[in-house]
């Protein structure tokens, strides 16, 4: 039998979902298929020093990584045989193939992506520009809006223009957009630093709290919708999920009804027309090849409560991946299996992997 391939699983991270990264990785470690790979669990603490971890069922049982029970590692980002290895200095087996199991910055944002770039490792997921695109939502936005997407109407702050001048910036939001709406950072996830603001002071105090995560901020047209998500997968060709819908338990899906309250509900399938379906898993599909993404990701849209209008809130190139996420359950849905699921995804990168390489790195002539 040929050899089995090792995966090494990066988790945790320097990010707000650290703990539910620790959780998806978990999910992942157990049901990778032990046919075909060897799992390497790699815990990135929250100050971003990373150690291989010989029993990581400890941690995932845990949810918290030990730094004294880990072997300092790095991977050097240099394409090199021997490119896994301790921190003083010994090589390690290399890893074939990584699964960046990391949630939000410092993961899911293209930084760790562009290591493994560099260092020349097929890995699973999106790529760099794909996973920086999908994690600003004015970025993001603006190449939804280009594709032709239907997205909420918002407008872009930035913290030094906020803090410079607050009362100019309510003005500015107030005579664009009206109340309730949404204040946001542009690079995070997990519904941090979201708040609804229903008038000025409201939106005064959330563009405050917003600030505190990051230097760009985005207030967004409130609307009363439906929260529906829809999961994209493959290279060239993506194809997509039945969708699901969210019943958030809260006024809106924050962060304590997406984790603390447990009482969110998830719907599979959605309850919806086949024109509905039909018309999201379409627009699903197009926000993936908009930020030109690779491997997977979960797409969420909102239906408006009175007339069903349809909206693409943002993409997620590395979704809750735990059994019980909203991504696996889809695909679970539409027949493919978790453990499937993961083999597929690290086809997938090898596939990525290999058509990049086809790329010349040296001037090749001109054709005569
Ligand atoms: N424009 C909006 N109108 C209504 N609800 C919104 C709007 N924007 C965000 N929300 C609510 O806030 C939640 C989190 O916002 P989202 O943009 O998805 O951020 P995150 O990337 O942190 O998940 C959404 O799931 C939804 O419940
Ligand atoms: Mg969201």
């Amino acid at each position: 039998m040929s050899r089995k391939l090792r995966v090494g699983i990066l988790f945790g991270g320097r990010s707000g979902e650290h703990e539910v990264s620790i959780l998806s990785a978990g999910s992942v470690y157990e049901a990778l298929d032990r046919n075909r790979f060897e799992p390497v669990a790699i815990a990135i603490t929250r100050d971003g020093s990373w150690y291989l971890i010989e029993n990581p069922r400890d941690v995932f049982e845990k949810g918290e990584i030990d730094p004294h029970r880990g072997i300092p590692v790095t991977i050097l980002c240099q394409p090199l045989k021997d490119n896994f290895v301790t921190l003083d200095g010994k090589v390690l087996e290399p890893l074939d193939v990584v699964f960046p199991v990391l949630h939000g910055t410092y993961g899911e944002d293209g930084t760790v992506q562009g290591l493994l770039e560099l260092a020349g490792i097929p890995y699973v997921g999106a790529g760099v520009l794909a996973s920086a695109a999908g994690m600003d939502k004015v970025v993001m936005k603006k190449l939804f809006r280009q594709a032709g997407l239907p997205v909420v109407k918002d407008i872009a702050v930035m913290r030094w223009e906020f803090q410079e001048n607050p009362e100019r910036v309510a003005d500015y939001v107030e005579a664009n957009i009206s109340y309730p709406c949404f204040v946001k950072p542009a690079n995070l996830g997990s519904s941090v630093g979201v708040s609804k603001a229903k008038n000025r002071k409201e939106l005064i105090a959330a563009l405050e709290e917003a600030s505190m995560y990051d230097r760009k901020l985005v207030v967004e047209q409130g609307i009363e919708a439906r929260e529906i998500e829809c999961s994209v997968m493959g290279n060239e060709h993506p194809r997509s999920s039945v969708p699901g819908e969210i019943i958030p338990s809260g006024e809106f899906y924050d962060y304590e009804s997406k984790y603390l309250s447990g009482e969110s509900k998830l719907l599979i399938p959605a309850p919806l027309s086949s024109e509905q379906e039909d018309r999201i898993r379409n627009l699903a599909v197009k926000a993936f090849k908009a930020v030109d993404c690779s491997g997977l990701a979960r797409v969420d849209f909102f239906v408006t409560k009175d007339t069903g209008q349809i909206y693409v809130n943002e993409i997620n190139t590395m979704p809750g991946f735990t059994k019980i996420s909203m991504f696996p359950k889809l695909w679970e849905a539409s027949g493919v299996s978790y453990g499937e699921l993961l083999s597929h995804l690290i086809d997938l990168a090898f596939e990525r992997y290999k058509d990049k390489k086809r790329n010349a790195t040296v001037y090749m002539g001109r054709k005569k």
